[in-house]
């Protein structure tokens, strides 16, 4: 049972680390950068995306194996768990390919593009699509404590 509580644990912590980054971006620190010029604006995102994403590169992979090792360790498998479980974990797939799409898509052009306009709209994507994120991390989350 221990060790069930403590995979538990490992689980929620990603989670709040990953979702909990996420409404952090999106509700605080974007709307915070209109504060600086524009170049140093761009410079801002570029320390921010690589720390986050890096920390998601972690917590990510990490969520889904915990989450499957308490289902397969202790819950007799897919077959035996609740409904929400399932729906969790089907969210939580769909979380982690949105990040992919973020993470290999725009976030990847806006590296390599030195065009402002280019640069502009891939960050427009990256707050779109972690915005969606956003939303089915808490819609996941409310699923996950329903019983
Ligand atoms: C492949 C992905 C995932 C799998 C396989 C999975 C599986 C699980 C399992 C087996 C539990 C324990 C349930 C129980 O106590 O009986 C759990 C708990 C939980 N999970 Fe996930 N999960 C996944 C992703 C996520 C994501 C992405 C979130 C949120 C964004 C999330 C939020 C939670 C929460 C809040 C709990 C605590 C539920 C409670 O103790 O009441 N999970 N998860």
């Amino acid at each position: 049972m221990t060790a069930f509580l403590v995979l538990k644990a490992i689980h929620l912590l990603c989670v709040v680390a990953w979702v909990g980054g996420m409404a952090f971006a999106y509700l605080v620190l974007r709307p915070s950068l209109v504060v600086l010029e524009p170049a140093q604006r761009m410079l801002v995102h570029t320390a921010v995306f690589g720390r986050f994403f890096r920390i998601v590169w972690h917590v990510m992979p990490l969520s889904i194996f915990t989450g499957l090792a308490m289902i397969l360790i202790f819950q007799g498998g897919m077959r035996f768990v609740s409904p929400r479980v399932h729906a969790m974990m089907g969210l939580g797939l769909i979380m982690s390919a949105v990040y992919l799409y973020i993470y290999f898509g725009p976030y990847k052009r806006f590296r390599r593009t030195t065009d402002k306009a280019s640069m502009l709209s891939s960050l427009d994507s990256i707050r779109k699509m972690i915005g969606v994120n956003l939303i089915l991390g808490i819609v996941t989350i409310v699923i996950g404590v329903v019983s």
